[in-house]
């Protein structure tokens, strides 16, 4: 299974992909957090994608492909992958097309921007597994630890409310003319965002056929 998660900013495509990647047994490559941990790491790539990073703007289409490229040749995605926040233009959908890149289906969660701004005040991180969680909806056994490797949980740069609108604005006008783009392809499944993340999961597997 080769799936593409689409989606504004905030709309849980991370969450989802943390659950889809155990329940079907493939690995999720999210260019954020490849992103994040470059910048962390004070590597090339990471000091060019900074600034745009903090500014809401999408890093240019060359680092991304030169990322997914090279991840998606490796053998843990011989069976399948998750593709969590990319492609984000047709620019790099077509050029995945290019290099022999094929999807068996593409999950676009829908959510409106108003619930995405009440959200992303709420959403925490863990500043070492870059696990994420929401003070209220998924919030972690001990206040301010990761669950998972007990790193401690910050708030993202980029959730400030000015950066959230400016995100959304580069998501409708670049990333969301990729619903037309895979709709034609046959391969687009919209999803509506559900109160819970358990019942969203639920949907979208349904959405999948499983
Ligand atoms: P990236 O890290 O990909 O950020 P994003 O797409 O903006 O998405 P987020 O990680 O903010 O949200 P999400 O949809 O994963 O939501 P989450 O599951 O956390 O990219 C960051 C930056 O990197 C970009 O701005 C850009 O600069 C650069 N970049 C990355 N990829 C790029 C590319 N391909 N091209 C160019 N630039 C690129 O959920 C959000 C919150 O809601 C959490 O707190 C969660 O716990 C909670 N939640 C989730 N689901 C539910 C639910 N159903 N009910 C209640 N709460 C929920």
């Amino acid at each position: 299974m080769k799936l593409i998660l689409l989606g504004a900013p905030g709309a849980g495509k991370g969450t989802q992909a943390d659950i889809l990647c155990k329940e079907l047994d493939i690995p999720t490559i999210s260019t954020g957090n490849i992103l994040r941990a470059a910048i962390k790491n004070g590597t090339p790539t990471g000091m060019k994608a900074k600034a745009y990073m903090d500014a809401g703007k999408l890093v240019p289409d060359d680092v991304i492909i030169g990322i997914i490229t090279e991840r998606v040749a490796e053998e843990d995605c011989a069976n399948g992958y998750i593709l969590d926040g990319v492609p984000r233009t047709i620019a790099q959908a077509e050029a995945m097309e290019k290099a022999g890149i094929v999807f068996d289906a593409v999950v676009s969660i829908e959510i409106s921007d108003e619930t995405i701004m009440e959200r992303m005040s709420g959403r925490r991180v863990c500043e070492s597994c870059g696990a994420s969680y929401h003070l209220v909806a998924v919030p972690p056994k001990q206040e301010g630890i990761c669950d998972k490797c007990g790193g401690k949980l910050v708030q993202r740069k980029d959730d400030a409310p000015e950066t959230v609108k400016a995100r959304l604005e580069v998501y409708h006008k670049e990333t969301e003319p990729l619903k037309a783009f895979y709709a034609q392809r046959g391969l687009l499944k919209s999803v509506e965002n559900q109160p819970s993340v358990a019942e969203t999961s639920q949907a979208i597997l349904h959405a999948l056929g499983r």
